[in-house]
């Protein structure tokens, strides 16, 4: 992994590794990957401030996140079929995560279950909660979160309705692989994701199979994901949630300021800014483009955390340095889950670090509780 010299060594990597199936699936945004495109481009137009002759010999990358301590401003995403990029993904990413001391985030339309994954790891972690029209199944799914420990709820409030990504149809995306000869032939150039997947824990949604019927062969995600996700959900179903739950709760996927001011008076702890990594609206703006606003309107009432094209430690500081508390990573981390299981996530947070690291030096910045807007250049 020493060889692997920034995220997009490790894409490369995954590439070459992963099923093209699982690898595009993460890869894509909806529609014309407009939205996608730009919270690459937005973060790239955003340049720092290069700053010389601050002794930076001592610096920390070291911060809270929800109060508790992380060694940097970054947290995992949760990434539905993560353990369908390697078997077991999500415990060696949780494992991965843990070590470097950073949250993970279970997605629910993970493979691994929370129960796998709590059983596995020594820490606890976050789980995501999508909101399906069974409120029986949802109030299971959190009271199953409670039970193993999770000690954040990440709620997903911008998926009622799934965006359309076109590679995921033509490529007939489905839980687990159907074997066509197209994908076979795939599958058979890559032995050791096989391998790993064939000794992996589950090879369906761990959280759903066996709690819902017709999970255990899903022929098409977006068709199951549009029929069982509830397009009805409102801010209602926020309160009756945070009641559930009764813990930390993170609202993901806001970009807008009125929604950000409304999501302040609900009591959760967080809100993303996010556009779910440029997968749902198209056309949306960039996620970094949203985030001053929303952290100036609500940031001294909630923390801010940040997602949507974080590919490097230069990207986590621009990001913090325009109001986010920490952010959170997909893509970067999941190619490293791709092209080499717990050491390659471990590599990607180590990649960023050292970048994060690297730039605050070169920015005059000894403590990562002191970026902010100065450190971007004026335009
Ligand atoms: C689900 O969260 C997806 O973006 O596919």
């Amino acid at each position: 992994m020493r060889t692997m010299t920034c995220i997009e060594d490790l894409r490369q990597a995954a590439r070459r590794e992963v099923p093209r199936m699982f690898f595009d699936y993460v890869e894509a945004g909806s529609y014309a990957e407009e939205t996608l495109r730009a919270n690459r481009a937005d973060l790239e137009r955003i340049k720092l401030r290069q700053r010389i002759l601050v002794d930076v010999s001592k610096r920390s990358t070291r911060t809270t996140i929800l109060g508790e301590p992380a060694a940097l401003p970054l947290a995992l995403a949760p990434i539905g079929l993560c353990g369908m990029q390697r078997g077991d993904g999500e415990i060696l990413s949780c494992r991965a995560a843990q070590a470097a001391g950073i949250p993970f985030t279970l997605s629910t339309m993970s493979i691994c279950s929370i129960e796998d994954v709590a059983a596995a790891v020594d820490k606890p972690f976050w789980f995501q909660l999508y909101v399906m029209k069974d409120r029986g199944f949802v109030r299971a799914l959190i009271e199953r979160a409670a039970a193993a420990k999770c000690s954040a709820l990440v709620l997903t409030v911008d998926l009622q309705v799934l965006g359309q990504r076109h590679r995921d149809i033509k490529n007939g995306l489905t839980v687990p692989p159907q074997l066509h000869l197209r994908n076979l032939i795939d599958i058979a150039t890559k032995p050791a994701w096989s391998l790993s997947i064939l000794r992996g824990r589950r090879r369906t949604f761990g959280n759903i199979a066996g709690h819902v019927r017709g999970m255990e062969n899903v022929n098409s995600l977006a068709r199951w994901t549009n029929e069982q996700f509830d397009a009805a959900m409102s801010w209602k179903d926020v309160e009756w949630i945070a009641g559930v739950w009764g813990g930390k709760l993170i609202l993901k996927g806001i970009l807008d300021v009125e929604d950000a001011r409304i999501a302040a008076n609900t009591g959760a702890a967080a809100l993303v800014v996010s556009n779910h990594g440029g997968r749902q609206l198209d056309g949306a703006m960039s996620s970094i483009a949203a985030l001053p606003a929303i952290a100036d309107a609500v940031g001294s009432s909630m923390e801010i955390l940040f997602d949507g094209g974080i590919r490097s430690g230069q990207d986590i500081m621009r990001a913090v340095a325009l109001g986010a508390r920490a952010c959170l990573c997909g893509r970067a981390y999941i190619y490293g889950l791709g092209a080499g299981g717990e050491p390659g996530v471990a590599r990607a947070i180590e990649i960023m670090r050292n970048e994060l690291a690297f730039s605050m030096a070169l920015t005059g910045v000894t403590d990562v509780g002191r970026i902010d807007r100065s450190v971007i250049a004026e335009k």
